[in-house]
């Protein structure tokens, strides 16, 4: 089954930081794609613009090389020399003036009308480039800004961020990015809720015991020790993606699948999380960090080695027990947990309901609870396990089976990448999967407690072993509510 492919308006794409990491590993295979199945209009323009002196046929024979180390199809030369036609280079810096009058003569004014700035730079730039663009008169009507986590370190500073944006953007030209949102299947939890019937009357704390949300990653820092020691998991994983999961759960139906009315809801759920602070922190929150052990693909050293501090504080592991307190979830605990180094990848989010109030099986038949398993990676999925009488003459024995689907299987078509369908997004002009200015403060205003809680305890991170799910607090924070993180299998 081939996706119904829809041509977007012809657009110019300027990519700060065209040289960097996330412009070759995601943006350019990302735009290839979307290239390459038809999608760009004839006219469409992707300019590279970072300080390296390269000219635009060395940039290009750059952006070959890594889109065939990156993209995961095999490339055929044909369709890697046309996607090239449209990549030019401006070399630039962007704390000074040298470069931009280049980059101003490559966007004329009758240049496309969609123009979208793309900052794949860190934080601190974030201003600059605004400021820049303002004062070489780049900023059309049709121009876009798209930035990308992380939007601050706490509240303060995202709000400075946000503010040196909106000094020369309107919100609405503003897209923040949480490519969390841009995943298929965090997408299709907003379809299985809002589009079928059987899920929303049963979607609150009446019938919803707990919600757990996990997202495991089996890597550990990757070269990038320097960014995790100033950020850390609570920062680098769940002020943005685990809490914007968290908003999908619980938000109340939005009146449309518009940017304002989603992101509506989706800040309620996050000015109603029950506060975590010094008072309670250490009965909700458990951090954890890394020491050597066994990956998949065998020993590796600690966090403290990998990124050459001793002595360091910094988490690679949490986990939270959270309410949402508005009438919908009033006593339903979310646990969320996210680390590195942990024994798989796997990102799902469990909904387990409540169990049958009476069985009619006698004691001997253990009845387990109806539980909807939401996998978003890898092998995306649905499945919904229930109770169910097995084959077989005499006797009334029961097991607890999944409806599975696979979304591979069942429709035949490979799951695109986050930044394929969020810059296509912002091309078309459709902010429903972008985090607005004030969802980012929530959450941030939500977070800082924590640490402030953590700078202040004499607690430091438990340690875990390489490979294993985590703290043994991590388990203990369940199981103290008579609970278990789910395993395939329960
Ligand atoms: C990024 C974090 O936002 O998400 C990384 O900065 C993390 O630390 C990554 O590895 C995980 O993304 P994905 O799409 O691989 O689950």
């Amino acid at each position: 089954m081939v996706s119904r492919i829809v041509k977007v308006a012809p657009f110019d794409l300027v990519v700060f930081g065209g040289t960097g990491d996330l412009a070759y590993r995601k943006l350019f295979p990302a735009l290839f794609r979307r290239f390459h199945d038809g999608q760009f209009s004839d006219g469409t323009r992707i300019i590279g613009a970072a300080r390296h002196d390269y000219g635009r046929e060395a940039f290009r024979e750059t952006v070959a090389k890594t889109l065939r180390q990156f993209a995961l199809e095999a490339i055929k030369d044909a369709d890697l020399d046309a996607f090239l036609e449209l990549v030019d280079y401006v070399s630039l810096d962007i704390g000074s003036d040298a470069g931009w009058n280049v980059l101003a003569e490559r966007l004329p004014e009758d240049a496309n009308e969609v123009r979208a700035f793309y900052l794949a730079t860190g934080p601190d730039r974030f201003g600059a480039v605004a400021a820049q663009l303002a004062a070489y008169g780049l900023i059309t009507p049709g121009s876009r800004i798209i930035v990308e986590k992380p939007i601050g370190r706490d509240a303060a500073s995202a709000a400075k961020i946000n503010d040196a944006l909106g000094a020369v953007f309107a919100e609405n030209q503003i897209y923040r990015i949480d490519h969390y949102l841009g995943k298929e299947t965090v997408q299709n939890l907003m379809a299985l809720r809002f589009a079928n019937a059987l899920f929303e009357p049963l979607w609150n704390s009446g019938h919803i015991e707990s919600v757990e949300i996990t997202v495991a990653e089996t890597i550990g820092v990757e070269g990038r020790g320097a960014y995790y020691e100033t950020s850390g998991a609570l920062r680098d994983m769940v002020q943005n993606h685990l809490l914007q999961l968290l908003c999908l759960v619980a938000m109340e139906p939005p009146a449309a699948f518009e940017a304002d009315a989603v992101r509506d809801e989706k800040l309620k759920v996050l000015k109603a999380l029950a506060p975590i602070d010094a008072s309670n922190y250490e009965a909700c929150v458990v951090r954890g960090q890394y020491r050597a052990g066994a990956s998949a693909t065998g020993a590796v050293p600690g966090y403290p080695e990998d990124v050459g501090n001793p002595g360091t504080h910094v988490e690679t592991f949490v986990a939270l027990k959270v309410f949402v307190n508005n009438w919908r979830w009033a006593g339903t605990p979310f646990y969320l947990r996210t680390g590195k180094r942990l024994p798989k990848r796997v990102s799902e989010l469990i909904v387990s309901f409540r169990n049958v109030r009476h069985s009619i099986f006698g004691p001997e038949v253990k009845i387990l609870p109806t539980r909807l398993v939401v996998r978003l990676q890898p092998d995306e999925g649905i499945k919904l396990w229930l109770m169910l009488k097995e084959p077989g003459a005499g006797g009334m024995r029961m097991r607890h089976v999944p409806l599975d689907m696979n979304f591979a299987e069942a429709f035949q078509i490979y799951a695109p990448e986050a930044y394929e369908r969020l810059l296509m997004d912002v091309i078309r002009g459709n902010a429903t999967l972008f985090m607005r200015r004030d969802e980012v403060e929530a959450a941030w205003a939500w977070i800082d407690p924590i640490r402030e809680a953590w700078n202040q305890s004499p607690l430091e991170p438990r340690f875990y072993l390489a490979g294993t799910w985590g703290p043994a607090s991590a388990t203990a924070l369940v199981e103290r509510d008579g609970r278990s993180w789910y395993e395939e299998s329960n």
